[in-house]
């Protein structure tokens, strides 16, 4: 068996090196992204592992039918890049990384939450001033707040401990109820019963596609003043103009964005000698009620290391037997 990893950063090469060391398997590693011009690198090969942002083209699926390479692997549990239309139309399966840590997206929201909490930008950027004051910037307590959590999936389900650990009163909602949660009676019956009651909202869940979005001008308006959303999901769940209209207004207190509707070209890249054309992100970064960061919630060496090797794993089972207990459901 061999097999060729696409999109490799230098981070995650160690772990891919090792486990096909281990498992005696030759894996090519390729730092580009996959493009319909670099999906000629994998002739030759049984399965190809990848990840990326950008979307997947579908003529990619087409070429890999032609070179009889029926398996694509994730190293990521989105799959929203993914046309599932030209995989099934060519025979592909397709695999993900469904849980590499809940537990880091988890904490991150939970540590954006804090740092907004005491409004730690802004007063960073004081003290960088050798402005030593207090004031204005007074902090609140988790443990006197309430938590609505949207989504309880591994993420949700971890983050919602990690908030009850801290003292806060916490709220679910998910169209599908976790029966362990059921019975501590955490769910509430809608969403918008949600968005009332929370004085902190954090999302765990998929994006809605179709330019849907959660949180807008008419959900905000639902909201508690002085709330706070935090998203470490996915960024089009958002229209973030909306949301900096609530903040700047006074509305809302702020937000902890690890996502953007429009990161992809711009998170993971160093754009500090560009022009910066992006208006929204540009005054969301600029506000200390926003803390703004690139995508880093999975961004640890637990979650890194899971997604380089359930990956390969994943493509070892489907290659030996067929499927794997991390195959997507692809629909009719
Ligand atoms: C995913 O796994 O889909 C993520 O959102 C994390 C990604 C940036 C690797």
């Amino acid at each position: 068996m061999k097999l060729i990893d696409f999109g490799v950063r230098e981070d995650e090469k160690k772990y891919i090196e090792e486990w096909s060391k281990e498992n005696n398997i030759e894996v090519k590693i390729v730092s580009d992204l996959l493009t319909p011009e670099t999906v000629q690198l994998a002739k030759g090969y049984d399965g190809i592992v990848a990840y990326q942002q950008l979307p997947y083209d579908e003529k990619i699926f087409d070429t890999m039918n032609e070179y009889g390479i029926h398996v694509l692997s994730l190293r990521n549990v989105g799959v929203d890049n993914v046309p599932f239309a030209a995989l099934k139309k060519n025979q592909i399966r397709l695999t993900n990384v469904p849980s590499y840590s809940p537990e880091a997206i988890a904490e991150y929201s939970v540590t954006g939450l804090m740092a907004l909490l005491r409004n730690l930008k802004h007063m960073i950027r004081k003290v960088d001033q050798h402005d030593f004051q207090w004031a204005p910037d007074i902090g609140r307590e988790l443990n006197q707040l309430t938590v609505g959590v949207a989504g309880t999936g591994r993420i949700g389900r971890a983050a919602i401990k990690i908030y009850q650990g801290f003292g806060a009163k916490v709220i679910a909602y998910d169209k599908f109820h976790n029966p362990e949660l059921e019975k501590e009676g955490l769910y509430v019956d809608d969403l918008d019963t949600l968005l009332k009651e929370s004085d902190v909202v954090t999302l765990h869940i998929p994006s809605l596609g179709k330019g849907n979005t959660l949180i807008n001008s008419k959900s905000i308006s639902e909201m508690k003043d002085n709330a706070i959303v935090i998203n470490t999901a996915r960024g089009d769940l958002i229209n973030t103009k909306d949301l900096y209209d609530a903040v700047a207004s006074g509305k809302l207190y702020g937000a902890v964005l690890d996502v953007y509707e429009k990161e992809v070209g711009v998170f993971n890249s160093d754009l500090s000698d560009q022009e910066f054309s992006d208006e929204v992100l540009d005054k969301v970064i600029k506000s200390p009620r926003f803390i703004l960061t690139p995508h880093i919630a999975f961004y640890t060496t637990k979650a890194v290391k899971n997604m380089a090797t359930v990956s390969l794993n994943a493509m070892v089972s489907e290659l030996k037997t067929g499927t794997s207990e991390n195959e997507i459901d692809l629909g009719k």
